[in-house]
This record gives structure tokens, sequence and C-alpha cells, in this order.
């Protein structure tokens, strides 16, 4: 049985801005009051582990230590199936030093050349730690595929190069609540709130 959250203060183990604005809207409903790690100036842990949930799980407990607060960390990316599931794990690394995603849809669509294969998943893993080392995690996914060129203005990452299976537009098409119905962290959210608020 997993601790409740609902009226806790919690802290968002990120420091990406998309992510975090998603986060917020996606909690909207449910009366939790939430701060970012980068307002609390919070230090930013090296994501060492080998999965989505590894890296989850570390985020949330350095930021629950750091804050004495719980904790949601998010740990997503995008795992194309022709290559092996990369950039998975490595999805944000791909856009270098300064996080640049026009470069890391480029080298997505390069390493897949014309492959006929263009399935793709997004994964989002979600841990909330508690200060007192207790933990929870959460996975969700979305198929779909890779287009090229990217397409649309909204979302963040690689939005503009999935799109997702049975629709016509990319995420970056679709207005913010169009995705929170379909997207892997959705996903992984449905299943915290079935846990979490009960
Ligand atoms: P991390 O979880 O902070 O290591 O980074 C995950 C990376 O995966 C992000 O920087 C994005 O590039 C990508 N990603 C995760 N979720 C999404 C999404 O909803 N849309 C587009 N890209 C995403």
């Amino acid at each position: 049985m997993t601790r409740s959250l609902a009226n806790a203060e919690l802290v968002i183990a990120s420091h990406n801005q998309g992510k975090v604005r998603e986060i917020g809207e996606l909690l909207a409903p449910y009366g939790v009051e939430v701060v970012s790690a980068g307002f609390l100036g919070l230090p930013e842990p090296e994501e060492t582990g080998a999965t989505f949930v590894a890296n989850a799980e570390l985020k949330a407990r350095a930021a629950a230590m750091a804050a004495g607060l719980p904790a949601l960390a998010d740990d997503s990316g995008l795992a194309v199936e022709a290559l092996n599931g990369d950039p998975g794990i490595y999805s944000a690394r791909w856009g270098g030093p300064g996080k640049d995603f026009d470069l890391a849809m480029r080298k997505v669509a390069e390493a897949l050349g014309d492959h006929p294969n263009r399935r793709a998943r997004f994964v989002c893993a979600l841990a909330v730690a508690w200060p007192d080392g207790e933990i929870a995690t959460f996975e969700g996914t979305v198929a779909g595929d890779i287009v090229w060129p990217p397409r649309g203005g909204q979302g963040f990452g690689y939005d503009p190069i999935f799109q997702p299976l049975g629709h016509t537009i990319t995420f970056a098409e679709m207005a913010g609540d169009a995705k929170h119905q379909l997207s892997h962290r959705a996903d992984a959210f449905r299943k915290l709130v079935a846990a979490c608020f009960p």
C-alpha cells in the first residue's frame, strides 16, 4: 500500500521546464502543492542508472533527502525499435551539452535512414520518494512512429518527430490536453494517481 500524497507539498525533482510544466498540469486536479527542484536550488544528480526506473528512483531519493519533503521524479525518453531502443535512457544526452533537440531529432533520423521499421515508444518512469526512504515507482508507455521532417511547435524534446499510433499528427502538433490523454507520462500518472490519491 503506497502512502497518500493528498494535500502534500511535493518537490518535482526535475530541472527540465517542459517536464515540470506537464507534471504540474497533470497534478493540478489533486490539490498538491508542487515546487520544482530548480526553484529550491537542489543539485541535479548524475543519472547513473541502467534503466528509466533506476534513474527516476535516484533523482527522487536525492531530492527528497535534500528537501526533507516527498519528491517526484520522472525519467523518460524515446526508444526506437530499429535502433535497439536508442536513444532510450540517453534521450536527453543525444541533445549534447546544449540540450539541442533539433540536433537530437536529426541524429535519430540519420541513424534510422530509410529503415522500413519506424516504430518507437516513449517511456516514462515515475518515482515518488519520501525523506524516510520509502519509494514507489510507476511506468507508462505510448507507441508511435518516427516521422521526418519534424512537425509542430508544441510540447518539447522529440515531440515533433513522434506520431502516436492511430493519429495523423505529431505530439508537437497537439494541444497540451490532447497529448495528456495519450502520453507515456499520462499513462504513468494514471497509475500513480490510483496508488497515491486513493
Ligand atoms: P531525462 O528523463 O531528464 O533524462 O530526459 C528525458 C528526455 O527524453 C527529455 O529531455 C526529452 O528529450 C525526451 N522526452 C521525455 N519525455 C518526452 C516527451 O513527452 N516528449 C518529447 N520528448 C520527451
